[in-house]
């Protein structure tokens, strides 16, 4: 048995959106679904147990980080990754390809793998396919990532054709790593810039592989949002419709409604728990800046329609309080809310599809929503 399949529950009648269901070893997942981000084996300021209560089924944690610090084998000695951060859901990690490749300077690729000096200490070490693989392995992830190499924004055709190329050939090096193990899946990754032929070439290369699942990477990497969607329009359909797809890097609102129009099934971004470090909020009626001086007195919930924990017992006043004083209980509740936000916008989402309303429901968010 595959460590991870998908089902296909429901097409929308207008749009490319789908409703499905991807299982794993440590449970399923319902789609259209956005993972939370764990880089250092946790997602910031939140517990375990506020992430599973909020609905939660997956989050993603990173390679590089934690190959770096504290390094794989210890996790492999504290039982893995799940045991060692107390999460018994799913857990997908990224293969170190993109965190490596924005080192800049500090790296260097090769057709082994990519050199690259730490941006902890400065010591060098080399992430290569295999290399990623192994430390996938011993953090025991449910979701291992293919080693990629994502192309910056612009780059030309040259730069980017043999980019992809050299993405599918660490693709073959990282399947045979792998060699279908049965607790662990490996999903491939499509680039090819923002040229349209190259991502077809890139799609057909990695999907001859027959892969647990696919993503798309290389987006969202500076581009303007409409090239993105058109982009992303056309790499949807070169992928198999019998597996997940899963757009990496991409989670604000906007972009999780667009993605899930166009048929993508799995997102991550850092955006809700970062933002909620910097005093930000997503609510029902739009971004809210709590530093802002109109809070001072305002003693009503950060997002009236929302039932998380931070707005059932909390009020702007006070949120905007503890943000000024520096208290870390600032970054606990807002985090809690935006992640919360984002979960509960998703489960909306899955409705929406199972009821054939979702450009409806699309409409109406954005209209009160505002501004991304
Ligand atoms: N995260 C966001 N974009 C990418 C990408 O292109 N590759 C990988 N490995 N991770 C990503
Ligand atoms: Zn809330």
């Amino acid at each position: 048995m595959a460590a991870v399949t998908y089902e296909l529950i429901k097409k929308d009648a207008k749009t490319k959106a789908r409703r499905g269901r991807v299982t794993t070893p440590h449970g399923t997942i319902e789609t259209p679904v956005f993972m939370p981000v764990g880089t250092a084996a946790t997602v910031k300021a939140m517990r375990p147990e506020e992430v599973k209560e909020m609905g939660a089924e997956i989050i993603l944690s990173n390679t590089y980080h934690l190959y770096l610090r504290p390094g794989h084998e210890i996790v492999r000695e504290a039982g893995g990754l799940h045991k060692f951060m107390n999460w018994d859901r799913a857990i997908l990690t990224d293969s170190g390809g993109f965190q490596v490749f924005s080192l800049g300077d500090l790296r260097k690729i090769t057709e082994e793998g990519v050199e690259f000096r730490s941006h902890i200490d400065g010591s060098k070490h080399m992430l290569s396919p295999e290399k990623s693989i192994e430390v996938q392995t011993a953090l025991g992830s449910d979701i291992m990532m293919a080693f990629d190499e994502c192309a910056p924004y612009p780059a030309d055709r040259g730069y980017v054709k043999n980019s992809l190329e050299r993405t599918t050939r660490w693709l073959r090096r990282c399947k045979e790593a792998w060699n279908d193990r049965e607790n662990q899946a490996l999903f491939g990754i499509m680039q090819g810039g923002m040229y349209k032929d190259l991502r077809k070439q890139s799609a057909e290369e990695i999907v001859e592989l027959d892969l647990p699942g696919y993503a798309i990477g290389g987006l969202s990497v500076g581009e303007p949002k409409e090239l993105m969607c058109d982009i992303l329009d056309d790499c949807v359909d070169y992928l198999p419709e019998d597996k997940p797809r899963y757009l990496m890097g991409v989670g604000t609102p906007d972009y999780l409604f667009e993605g899930v129009e166009r048929g993508v099934d799995m997102f991550d971004c850092v955006l809700p728990t970062r933002i909620a470090r910097h005093g930000m909020a997503m609510t029902s009626a739009g971004k809210v800046n709590i530093k802002n001086a109109k809070y001072e007195r305002d003693f009503t919930p950060l997002d009236p329609e929302c039932d998380c924990y931070t707005c059932r017992n909390y009020s702007r006043a006070y949120l905007r309080h503890l943000f000024k004083s520096n208290e870390i209980l600032s970054a606990m509740l807002l985090s809690n809310h935006n992640l919360h936000f984002l979960i509960n916008l998703m489960r909306q989402i899955r409705k929406a599809i199972e009821e054939d309303r979702f450009l409806e429901f699309k409409r109406e968010f954005y209209g009160k929503y505002g501004e991304f």
